[in-house]
């Protein structure tokens, strides 16, 4: 296993390139199980998240050829496995997103039952309660989720949850919906940047869809999709880490290919704290500058500040002098990286999904444990601004989400090496 050794203290300062989206990639990867047709895809970052759902791709007959470092070429070769294994779905909870597309094409799909995972329990009921909706007959066996159907039929379906929309969820019932009989209205479908992404990708394919980025999606059913050649949107999360990775360290950085329509509530929420954040072309220059001041964060579906950035957020607000609180409300137990940033040294409490942080002057290198792949963010940011060295232990998280972020930072200013543990 890999870890990053890391001395603090240096301020970052230059530009750094946001790579393709990780959760754009993984639902629009599914929808090349829609088509026979050849689905050319670019901005494909090459990371582990992408390279499990390829190799799961590849055992239900989809064969994938790299064209160039971000360039992969998908095409179905074959319909004779339709079986997502629970080994595959449970070290990627992002591969419940064949379900939809195996579903509608084949008329059967049996995928493993995800678990829960370390930011929280993580259900699947309103992807099942979505599919039923179109006609599916979903039961359980083993363990694994069986779908099938002899067509799907258009229906209303609402996707909001106790925890508001969801992402996948929304992505699975659109990918089943586009190939059903008649009309599909989705209702409070998630309106993130990656639902509208995957939108764009499917009517590219010959889909019938309006309404991407809205929470009211009409989906008028097509019989079959061709093959199409797009490129993914950047990473907004990955685009944020570099934004407060900046401002922890006191520095100044252009961010490149970030889209601050995609962000505006990280730029106000950075802006409030007091640092400075331009657009400019093509990207988001964010620069330390003055001394900041304390806020209070809730985590929300889009637009609101996503939960994907929250641990990276709290690692900042860490070393902002006063009291900042952070409600996080999509995954109320997602707070693995505080017991670790208590170790370099930070002042937070938590009451329920409250997390209250009090400002210290410094983050005291140390050994620490990367537990998921936001939190090794924060772990990363908080080692660089730190005192001493730290080492972030486990750094295969952070590979699932971040291209090789090491090699990001490191001209940048940032003195990370990774070696073996
Ligand atoms: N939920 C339900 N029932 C469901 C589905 C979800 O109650 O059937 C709840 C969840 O437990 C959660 C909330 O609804 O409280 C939102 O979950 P959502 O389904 O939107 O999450 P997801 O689609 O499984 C994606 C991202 C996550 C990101 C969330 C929220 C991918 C592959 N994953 O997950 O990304 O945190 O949306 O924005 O797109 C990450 O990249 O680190 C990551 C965890």
């Amino acid at each position: 296993m890999d870890k990053f050794v890391i001395q603090g203290g240096t301020q970052l300062r230059g530009d750094v390139t946001v790579s393709g989206a990780k959760n754009a990639a993984l639902p629009i990867l599914a929808a090349t199980l829609l088509t026979d047709a050849p689905v050319v895809l670019h901005g494909i970052p090459n990371l582990a998240d992408l390279t499990a759902m390829c190799e799961l791709l590849g055992d239900l007959g989809v064969s994938i050829s790299r064209e160039n470092s971000t360039t992969l070429r998908c095409q179905v070769q074959s319909t004779d496995n339709s079986h997502a294994c629970y080994d595959r779905v449970r070290k990627m909870r992002g591969s419940i997103c064949v379900l939809g597309p195996m579903l509608a094409r084949r008329g059967y799909a049996r995928v493993g039952m995800p678990g829960g995972c370390v930011i929280g329990s993580r259900p699947i009921d309103l992807h099942l309660r979505g599919l039923r909706a179109l006609g599916a007959e979903i039961e359980l066996d083993g363990g694994d989720i069986i779908a099938k159907t002899d067509r799907l039929r258009g229906a209303s379906v609402f996707m909001g949850g106790p925890f508001g929309s969801t992402v996948l969820g929304t992505a699975n019932v659109l990918m089943a919906a586009v190939l059903a009989e008649g009309v599909t209205i989705i209702e409070s479908a998630a309106c993130e940047p990656e639902v509208e992404d995957l939108v764009d990708v499917l009517n590219a394919m010959g889909a019938k869809i309006t309404g991407g980025g809205t929470s009211r999606l009409i989906i008028e059913g097509v019989r079959e999709l061709g093959g199409v050649e797009h490129t993914i949107i950047p990473d907004r999360i990955e685009a944020g880490t570099f934004m407060m990775a900046a401002a922890i360290t006191g520095g100044e950085v252009n961010v490149r290919n970030a889209r601050i329509d995609h962000l505006y509530a990280v730029v106000d929420k950075l802006r409030d704290a007091g640092l400075h954040v331009e657009s400019a072309g093509g990207g988001l220059t964010v620069a330390a500058g003055q001394r900041l001041t304390p806020v209070d964060v809730t985590t929300h579906p889009y637009p609101g500040f996503p939960t994907d950035l929250q641990a990276q957020l709290m690692a900042l607000l860490c070393l902002v002098d006063g009291n900042s609180a952070i409600i996080e409300k999509i995954f109320p137990d997602r707070y693995m990286h505080m017991a670790e940033l208590l170790r370099l040294g930070a002042n937070i409490r938590k009451e329920g999904p409250v997390a209250i942080i009090t400002g210290v002057e410094s983050f005291v290198g140390a050994p620490v444990m990367a537990s998921d792949l936001r939190a090794s963010a924060a772990l990363v940011l908080a080692g660089m601004a730190g005192r001493g060295e730290t080492e972030v232990r486990r750094v295969y998280h952070i590979d699932r989400g971040y291209e090789r972020i090491e090699e990001k930072l490191r001209p940048l200013g940032a003195k990370i090496q990774r070696t073996k543990e």
